[in-house]
C-alpha cells in the first residue's frame, strides 16, 4: 500500500504516538508523521522545532518514515503529495466522537481521502500527551510512557516554565 499519514499535535510524542507509527509502517510504503499547528492559537509547551526534533529521535529507527511540520489543512497537506490514507490512534470511548468528526470533516473537504484507525496497544490506552504533561508538572514520573529523552525535555520545559 502506498503512503499513509499519521497527523498530530506531538506535543511532546509519546510511546503511544510510536506505536501507532511502527504499526502504519509495517502496514503502508511510507509513513508521513506530520505535526499540525495553528499559528492564530498560541499554546503548546514545546516549540514546533522541538517536537519535530524529538519526534525525529523517537521514530529514527522506523526506515519508511517522513517527519514534518505544517501549518496548513491536512487533507491539503495530503493532496499535495499523493497521500490517500490518514492513519490514526483510537484510544477509548473517549475519542470517537472528536475522532469521528475530524474524519467525516477531512472527507467533506477531500472525498478520495480515507481515515483508518488502528486501536491503541493496551498499555498505552490511557496516555496522552496532556496527560503526561500534567503528571510531569507535579512531579510525577512518565518514565516508560515517553522516550527517555521526551522525558528529560519534558522536566526541564516545565521546570523552564515555572521559573
Ligand atoms: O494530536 P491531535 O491534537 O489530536 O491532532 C489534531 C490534528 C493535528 C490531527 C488536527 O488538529 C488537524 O488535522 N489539524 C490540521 C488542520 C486541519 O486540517 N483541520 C481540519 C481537520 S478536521
Amino acid at each position: 500500500m502506498p503512503h499513509a499519514i499519521c497527523p498530530g499535535s506531538f506535543d511532546p510524542v509519546t510511546y503511544g504516538h510510536v506505536d501507532i507509527l511502527e504499526r502504519a509502517a509495517r502496514t503502508f510504503d511510507t509513513v508521513w508523521a506530520v505535526i499540525f499547528h495553528n499559528p492564530e492559537k498560541n499554546g503548546g509547551l514545546f516549540s514546533i522545532e522541538e517536537r519535530l526534533e524529538l519526534l525525529r529521535d523517537a521514530t529514527k529507527h522506523i526506515p519508511n518514515i517522513r517527519v514534518d511540520a505544517s501549518t496548513g489543512l491536512l487533507s491539503s497537506y495530503a493532496a499535495e503529495r499523493g497521500i490517500g490514507v490518514i492513519v490514526k490512534g483510537l484510544r477509548a470511548f473517549s475519542d470517537f466522537e472528536y475522532e469521528f468528526k475530524m474524519a467525516l470533516m477531512n472527507k467533506h473537504l477531500d472525498e478520495k481521502l480515507e481515515t483508518l484507525f488502528m486501536m491503541t496497544a493496551t498499555e498505552y490506552s490511557y496516555v496522552s500527551s496532556s496527560m503526561l504533561k500534567e503528571v510531569c508538572s507535579f512531579g510525577g514520573s512518565v518514565a516508560g510512557l515517553v522516550p527517555p529523552r521526551v522525558e528529560q525535555r519534558l522536566v526541564e520545559q516545565l521546570r523552564r516554565k515555572r521559573e
